[in-house]
């Protein structure tokens, strides 16, 4: 049951706009397939009405995490817990919020960024965590899309021609990496399976969750864990105490199980990086808040 869908001809009052990601501040170090930069203005609206210094924001599909990261800078909510299944990415939030984000910096504005010094870190095994973490950045840089799925390609002629240097801004990824230090004793991270802590804080009613699943029929070129049992995360959702949010691609089974459960969707329109305009799901118990 979708309340109110994208209505191309434009006559309705309550369309909702695309959002220009270039007016949203970018937080995280990672580039990431699937990340949700752009719905950062509706989470401000959701975090306005169900959030505060009082409220724990759970993502139990943290990824690039900008969601949490943007709750907890913006002080949209006191403290954040974020979950995370692959290791490569997990090795990035663990460096940054156990204490290393400053020598993961460093690292990384020290890294020269050519074919040889990328062969090199790709295809050593890292011997700590802040090692990995530091091979993890990188791949993310030269991978096409920032896809750290295995098997993905490199960049090849990149922006501009820029070839493999062509997302590679050291400067800035210190200085995102930098403010998240700063704020890193209001986060927490685990390494662990969504599923198991949505069970875990199903009865915190201070807790509120942004819950961003690998999405059906994409996740698997995206994501080294993309196999979820979609139906389970919607009855887990359904048992929250807290208020929460899901994402989605806009698909039939998804507004079949968003029925079955009989939570509220919504269609927002988002352009994705060929530039073209689809729509995604938003999923909760109640939308009103959305504008
Ligand atoms: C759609 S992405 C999340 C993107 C994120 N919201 C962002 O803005 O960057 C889904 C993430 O879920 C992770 N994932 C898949 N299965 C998982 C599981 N069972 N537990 C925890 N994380 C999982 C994937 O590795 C991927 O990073």
């Amino acid at each position: 049951m979708t309340e109110r869908t994208l209505n191309l001809f434009g006559n309705t009052p309550r369309q909702l706009k695309i959002v220009n990601v270039a007016s949203v501040p970018q937080r995280s170090p990672f580039r990431y397939a699937g990340g949700k930069t752009w719905l950062i203005p509706r989470i401000r609206q959701w975090l306005s009405v169900f959030g505060g210094v009082d409220k724990v924001i759970v993502e139990p599909f943290a990824g690039g995490g900008v969601v949490t990261l943007t709750a907890v800078m913006e002080n949209l909510v006191g403290s954040a817990i974020m979950i995370e299944l692959d290791r490569d990415v997990s090795s990035v939030w663990k460096t940054i919020l156990e204490g290393e984000g400053s020598w993961l910096a460093n690292r990384i504005e020290g890294f020269i960024l050519t074919q040889e010094n990328v062969d090199s870190i790709l295809s050593t095994s890292p011997v700590s965590i802040r090692e990995q973490a530091l091979m993890t950045i990188v791949k993310n840089r030269v991978t096409r899309g920032g896809i750290l799925a295995p098997g993905v390609g490199l960049i090849k002629h990149g922006e501009n021609g820029k070839g493999l240097a062509s997302r590679w801004y050291p400067k800035t990824l210190k200085k995102r990496i930098l403010a998240i230090d700063k704020v890193k004793h209001r986060i927490k991270f685990v390494q662990g399976d969504a599923f198991a802590y949505l069970k875990k804080y199903a009865n915190r009613d201070n807790c509120v969750f942004f819950i961003d699943p690998p999405y059906t029929k994409a996740g698997r070129r995206l994501y080294k864990y993309s196999d979820i049992d979609h139906d389970l995360l919607f009855q887990l959702a359904s048992d929250l105490k807290g208020n929460f949010l899901i994402t989605y691609d806009n698909e039939a089974e998804i507004q079949r199980l968003a029925r079955k459960y009989s939570f509220k969707t919504r269609t927002v329109p988002m352009k994705n990086t060929h530039h073209s305009e689809k729509l995604e799901l938003l999923i909760g118990r109640n939308l009103d808040w959305v504008m």
